[in-house]
């Protein structure tokens, strides 16, 4: 098993490029099924969430050549229509290609993705979507979905980032024109916009609240930079924020940051954010400043993957931060881990207030999950003596060479086998 050594106090320094987003790339991958010929990604981040989404790609027949972090996936000759329940089970994200099987084939044979560590994760609003498609659906000991993508109006009950982009990769691949009402809006749903309409697509609104997609017409295969990752740049943001120093992290838009940094100038660190890159800077010497209330909320509110992160630069501050998590049912499992560092947070229901203190210590901790993962990796760097962070498997989903990410920046992390 794996573990990550962090001693703790020495302040952050140094210049990085955050690499691509984890979040743009697993729905672009799955989208590859819908180009007539073969797709370069470029800026493909290496994590086990992307090995997953190629190994499922592989399975339907795509051709797939990796060098470095540009990927080419030759779908021309894939012809399957079914992911087992391993692949299934071996992402959370396996959802996402319902739509472009569908379209692709006229068929989709799923099983659950299943609930995860932040709790039940329902995917009736993608069923939905795809029935508003004019599709079937049945449910049994699995999802089986038959019949081709004909236009029409997705109302969406609440904004979901996963059933936002089925419809749009469904409807791409259908025939007429469809309207995606309550759509989420993340950059990432921008991204795969951006990307679709490259191979030929149109697609217009992602970014806004209404997606439409004139579907019907034949893409094209070609080539694509993934966005960088804003959720490992907050990561990044909050270990510099709990560490001290300075750093600069070039690849990502600050705008997709605005709400992370805002806090994070509220808690007394200097941030300069420019059109190449984001900069911050926390005087170790001065304590950080607790800041009124967090509360997750889907974009262009905060974000709920970066809540984890952020509580642990706030759990070493002066005064009492409250945090609502309104997105997922079970998302403060890294606040055991941080109480065995010394944190003083208290939860209850979606809140948890957290009363600052001087300075964590180092202890023996597990990620629960992969933000949380990130947020115990950036305790560990603001805290006093060393953490052996265990839970790897988790981490490396989303963040591709954490502790190389740290080392980079003058964090003392290693990664050994224990
Ligand atoms: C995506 C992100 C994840 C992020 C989340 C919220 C990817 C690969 N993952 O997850 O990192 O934390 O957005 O920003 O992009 N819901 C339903 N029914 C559904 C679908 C969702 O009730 O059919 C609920 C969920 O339980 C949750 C909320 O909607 O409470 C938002 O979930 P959603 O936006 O769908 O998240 P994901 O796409 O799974």
């Amino acid at each position: 098993m794996s573990v990550m050594y962090i001693r703790g106090g020495t302040p952050l320094e140094g210049e990085l490029t955050v690499h691509g987003a984890k979040n743009s790339v697993l729905p672009i991958l799955a989208a590859c099924l819908l180009a007539g010929g073969p797709v370069t990604l470029h800026n493909c981040p290496r994590l086990t969430d992307v090995d997953a989404a190629l190994a499922i790609l592989r399975h339907l027949g795509c051709g797939i050549r990796q060098e470095g972090r540009s990927v080419t996936v030759d779908p021309t000759e894939a012809a399957g229509s079914a992911v087992s329940e391993e692949q299934m089970r071996s992402m959370r994200s396996s959802i996402i290609f319902l739509g472009p099987l569908l379209a692709r084939t006229g068929e989709a044979h799923l099983t659950y993705p299943g609930g995860c560590e932040l709790g039940p994760r329902p995917i009736d609003l993608h069923l939905a979507a795809i029935r508003a498609l004019g599709c079937q659906v049945t449910e049994d000991r699995g999802i089986h979905c038959t019949g081709k993508p004909k236009g029409g109006e997705v109302q969406l009950s609440l904004p979901s980032v996963g059933a936002t982009e089925n419809a749009m990769l469904c409807a791409v691949g259908g025939t007429g024109t469809t309207t995606i009402v309550n759509a989420a809006r993340e950059p990432e749903i921008y991204d795969l916009q951006c990307f679709l309409n490259g191979l030929g697509a149109r697609v217009r609104g992602a970014g806004g609240s209404t997606v439409t997609v004139e579907g019907g017409l034949l893409l094209h295969g070609g080539e694509y930079t993934v966005m960088g990752d804003r959720i490992v740049a907050a990561t990044l943001l909050s270990a510099c924020a709990a560490a001290g120093g300075r750093i600069r992290l070039r690849g990502v838009d600050w705008r997709h940051l605005s709400t992370v940094l805002s806090v994070l100038h509220q808690a007394g660190c200097r941030v300069q954010s420019r059109s190449e890159y984001v900069e911050l800077f926390r005087d170790r010497a001065k304590p950080l400043r607790a800041v009124p209330t967090v509360r997750t909320a889907p974009y262009p509110g905060f974000p709920t993957d970066a809540q984890a992160p952020v509580m642990a630069a706030l759990a070493a501050s002066e005064g009492c931060t409250l945090f609502v998590e309104t997105m997922f049912d079970s998302r403060y499992r890294h606040v055991a881990e941080l109480r065995r560092m010394g944190a003083d947070i208290t939860t209850e229901g979606r809140v948890a207030l957290v009363r600052g203190m001087e300075r964590l210590h180092g202890a023996n901790v597990e990620a629960p999950d992969l933000r949380g993962g990130g947020a115990l990796a950036a305790a560990a760097l603001g805290a006093e003596g060393v953490t052996v962070l265990s839970g790897l498997h988790h981490i490396d989903r989303g963040y591709e060479g954490l502790e190389t990410m740290l080392s980079s920046l003058g964090g003392a992390v290693s990664r050994r086998d224990d």
